[in-house]
Formats: structure tokens, C-alpha cells, sequence
């Protein structure tokens, strides 16, 4: 209403004083709210058109230039075979003894010789650190007729300063909440056997003995690298002189999550996270870990295979964008495939997108907000949601405004293509890793059709409404020979250190006799 535009002709008449000074009034008079101001248009219709024709220009022009960045992130089949391959490269050279020292995919061996069998019994402890929270549990586990696992679990916030600081802090919080849990269930006094699921690299001896390798998602704490994190935690609860413990394993996530799965189905003989993080795990046979002596069997290996990338074999697929993302973290050049991949990492990504967006005027009126300058302020559940297929474009806008992001319905039809672009790229990066894996293992074991489970964990693959859909058709794609099914755990972590640690006891109950 504030600038309509009048045809030349009847401007002519309308300049006659009084027409126009009759039409003010009536339109005062019908909408006395409003301030209609009345502005004569020059050549109006011929300009009119340019102006319609320009914007429509601009933004197919936007559309365009917005089309060509997104395009970095869709691979093809071509390029996700070649992740792949490279994979399997990164594979051998971690088990390689002539290879291992240099090699960024580690392949750790883990001590973990075989899958529940049903026959673990007793009452463990289960410290679970490595994602979000600390989590102390209680582990009832019965083997026969009356087998069955019952648990009980509490959780603590582990702050970012103990994460971020000394050593002994972290070490000294853990302990406190274990003092903790121990009142609150009154076992203080049990001594129970523990399995501490430690979710980071640790080069193992033995089965309860774990050197740091170096830290990696949002953990820093000092004085820990190079050292023996089953000893630190020994020390720590020595510190408190309040209570002992009798610690029998360490553990990676992926190990937990593999023997949970593989406790209700014997064919699970992988393990997958995609959470915080991403790594995996999985049976390989003892003749090819070269690091390990004898050759008889097989042994789980923690692959860390976040690392994936880190000696620049992915350069050519990553974006500006994954190494913004790379360059601001706490351990820059490393992780480099789990941070194309990973819930803590994707929601950098995207905001790194839209940053570039707003400044090239596609989005936010090309104001960039403190929300937008907010560190992960994308985190995985919200990522999720503005994914939805059920959320209507108003409920994505609703879901960016409680973020802080002022948006129309323009901007929001953009954020939700850029966070499509960006998940779907991490689940198939995510399957080329996985199909490498199960190749490897059909391989091994000289098979033509391979029928393999995978026990997964992780809230993006848990939460995302599309991830695992497409990280599940990527594995079809890539190994076709592999029939692989995808199990999700529960509780992953914690019933798998409690089994772990129920072998532990067995075996080490066996020596002794
Ligand atoms: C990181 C850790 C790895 C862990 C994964 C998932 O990649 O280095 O040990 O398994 O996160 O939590």
C-alpha cells in the first residue's frame, strides 16, 4: 500500500488537484491506521519490469551460486569408492609392523580375543568416559537359564574446565563420582571388578593396561598423553584413600558396543560409533596384527579411524568449509575423516556454510547474528530436527528463531538444503569407511557372500532422521558382495565393558588355577 504505482495516463489526471486531494482523504478515512503515501511513478511499467526481471535474475543467480558450493558435498560413486580404497590402504598400513609407527589409522589391538558366549556371570562396575557425560554403572549379569543383564546407572556432567585441565582434575572429578555412585548403590565397601570404557586411542599391552595416545573430540586435559590411563585412575582413587577398586579392563566405546550386540546376535563382529565422534572396530584375524605376537584366532582392533585422512589422502574431497572447521578445533590437522562425519563436528560445518552464505548476501539479509558467531550452536539434536520430513518450513523457522537466527522462510529453505548436503555426505563417507571394512573381512576369510552384523552406537545415527538410511544404501553400494545388518545397541558402552570385564575375570581366574 505505500507506493502504488500509477499508469501515466491517469497520473495526469490524477495530478489534477482535486482528484487527488478527494482519494487522500478517502483513504484516510478507510484506513486511518495506516501512513499511505502516494508517489508518482516515471515510466512505470517498463522500469517495473526490469526491476521484476533483475531480481528474478539475482536470485537465479544465487540459486546458482548457492547450487555450486553445496556441489562440493555430493560425491559420486565413483569418488566414495575411491574413500574406499584408500580405507583399506589406511587398514594395512596400521597392521603392518613396518607401516604401524607412521601409519594414521591405527588399528589398535585391543586384547579382546572373542565374542560373549553366554557363560559371563557376576556383579561389575562400569566407568563409561568419552562423550558428553561420565557415566558410572552397576552391571548384574546371569548366564543360563536365568541370563539376563540388569543395570543401574548414573550420570555426571564432566564441565568444561576439568576437561580442559589438569590431569590429575579429571582424574580426581572421575573418582568423586564414583565415590558417589558407590554410596548411592551402598557397595562401598564391594571391591568389584571394574571395565572402564575409555573412548579415545589407547595403545594396549594388555587388557588392562591403555597408553593415551593423544586426546581427541572436545577432551585436552593435561599430563595424560603418553600415559597408562588404567595407572592414573589407580592413582586417583589412591589419592581419595576412601574406597578401592579392582580394575580388570579398558575399553573403546566401539569394543563395548560390538560385544553388547554380539551378546544377543553371534554375528556381530563389528563396532560403529557416530556420535560425538566416529570410529569403529572389528575381528580381524590374529595372523595379520603384525603388533601383536602369535597367530592363532582372531583379535578385536579399535581402527581409530577418525584419524582416516590425517597424512592428506581426503584433501581432494574436503571443502573449505571442513577445513575452517579443522582449523578453530582443539587438535587441528587431526581427525580428519571423523570430523566430516561426527555429531560434534557437522554442525561446524554447517554453520561455517551458512557464515559464508550470510556474507555473500544469500542469507539473514546478510547480517551475520552472535548466534550465527556462536560455536556449536548446531548440535546434533537440532540438526535433526530441522531435518525432519514431518517439520513444516514454518517449524524449521520456529526451530532457528529459539536458536537465535532471524529467519524467513527463504532462509530456511536454505539451512535445511545446507544441513541435507552436509549429513548426507558424513553417512556415506561413513558407509565407504564401513563397506572397506567389511570387504576386508569377507576377505580374510575367503568368502564369496558375506553375512556380518554391525552393533552400533551414537546419537547423530541414532537421532538423524536420515543418516543411517543412507549410510545403510552406501554399504549395499560399495561392497555388494557383504549382507551386513545394522543392530542398534543399548547401552552400548557400559553392558560391553561389564561383559569385557566378565572375560577378564574368567581368563584371569584361569591362570591363577
Ligand atoms: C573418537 C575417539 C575414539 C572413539 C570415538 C567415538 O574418535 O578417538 O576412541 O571410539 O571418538 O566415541
Amino acid at each position: 500500500m505505500r507506493r502504488p504505482e500509477l499508469d501515466r495516463t491517469f497520473a495526469l489526471w490524477f495530478s489534477s488537484h482535486r482528484y487527488s486531494r478527494r482519494l487522500h482523504k478517502t483513504v484516510r478515512r478507510l484506513v486511518p491506521d495506516s501512513d499511505v503515501r502516494f508517489l508518482l511513478s516515471e515510466s512505470g511499467s517498463g522500469k517495473g519490469a526490469a526491476f521484476v526481471t533483475a531480481v528474478a535474475y539475482r536470485l537465479s543467480e544465487q540459486h546458482r551460486l548457492i547450487d555450486a558450493t553445496l556441489a562440493e558435498f555430493k560425491l559420486t560413486h565413483e569418488q566414495l569408492l575411491q574413500v574406499k580404497k584408500r580405507m583399506r590402504i589406511e587398514i594395512e598400513a596400521g597392521l603392518r609392523k613396518k607401516s604401524h609407527d607412521h601409519a594414521k589409522v591405527k588399528m589398535l589391538p585391543t586384547f579382546v580375543r572373542s565374542t560373549p558366549d553366554g557363560t559371563e556371570n557376576g556383579d561389575f562396575l562400569a566407568l563409561d568416559l568419552g562423550g558428553t557425560n561420565f557415566r558410572v554403572l552397576l552391571v548384574k549379569i546371569r548366564s543360563g537359564k536365568r541370563r539376563m543383564v540388569e543395570m543401574h546407572n548414573k550420570i555426571y556432567a564432566i564441565p568444561i574446565e576439568v576437561m580442559q585441565g589438569t590431569g590429575e582434575e579429571l582424574f580426581d572429578h572421575i573418582v568423586s563420582c564414583i565415590s558417589d555412585f558407590l554410596d548411592y548403590m551402598g557397595i562401598k565397601g564391594a571391591r568389584l571388578p571394574l571395565g572402564f570404557t575409555f573412548s579415545f586411542p589407547c595403545k594396549q599391552t594388555s587388557l588392562d593396561a591403555g597408553i593415551l595416545l593423544n586426546w581427541t573430540k572436545g577432551f585436552k586435559a593435561t599430563d595424560c598423553e603418553g600415559e597408562d590411563v588404567v595407572n592414573l585412575l589407580r592413582e586417583g582413587i589412591k589419592r581419595r584413600e576412601e574406597f578401592d577398586l579392582d580394575i580388570v579392563a579398558v575399553v573403546n566405546d566401539t569394543v563395548g558396543t560390538m560385544m553388547t550386540c554380539a551378546y544377543e546376535d553371534p554375528n556381530c563382529e563389528i563396532g560403529l560409533i557416530v556420535g560425538t565422534g566416529s570410529n569403529a572396530c572389528y575381528m580381524e584375524e590374529m595372523r595379520n596384527i603384525e603388533m601383536v605376537e602369535g597367530d592363532q584366532g582372531r583379535m578385536c582392533v579399535n581402527m581409530e579411524w577418525g584419524a582416516f585422512g590425517d597424512n592428506g589422502c581426503l584433501d581432494d574431497i574436503r571443502t573449505i568449509y571442513d577445513k575452517a572447521v579443522d582449523d578453530f578445533s582443539l587438535n587441528s590437522g587431526k581427525q580428519r575423516y571423523e570430523k566430516m562425519i561426527s555429531g560434534m563436528y557437522l554442525g561446524e560445518i554447517v554453520r561455517n556454510i551458512l557464515i559464508d552464505f550470510t556474507k555473500r548476501g544469500f542469507l539473514f539479509r546478510g547480517q551475520i547474528s552472535e548466534a550465527l558467531k556462536t560455536r556449536s550452536i548446531f548440535e546434533t539434536k537440532f540438526l535433526s530436527q530441522i531435518e525432519s520430513d514431518r517439520l513444516a518450513l514454518l517449524q524449521v523457522r520456529t526451530i532457528l528463531q529459539q536458536l537465535g537466527l532471524d529467519s524467513t522462510c527463504d532462509d530456511s529453505i536454505i539451512v535445511k538444503t545446507v544441513c541435507g548436503a552436509v549429513s548426507r555426505r558424513a553417512a556415506q563417507l561413513c558407509g565407504a569407511g564401513m563397506a572397506a571394512v567389511v570387504d576386508k573381512i569377507r576377505e580374510n576369510r575367503g568368502l564369496e557372500h558375506l553375512d556380518i552384523t554391525v552393533g552400533v552406537d551414537g546419537t547423530l545415527y541414532k537421532l538423524h532422521p536420515h543418516f543411517s538410511k543412507v549410510m545403510h544404501q552406501t554399504v549395499k553400494d560399495l561392497a555388494p558382495k557383504c549382507d551386513v545388518t545394522f543392530l542398534l545397541s543399548e547401552d552400548g558402552s557400559g553392558k560391553g565393558a561389564a561383559l569385557i570385564t566378565a572375560v577378564g575375570c574368567r581368563l584371569r581366574d584361569a591362570e591363577h588355577n
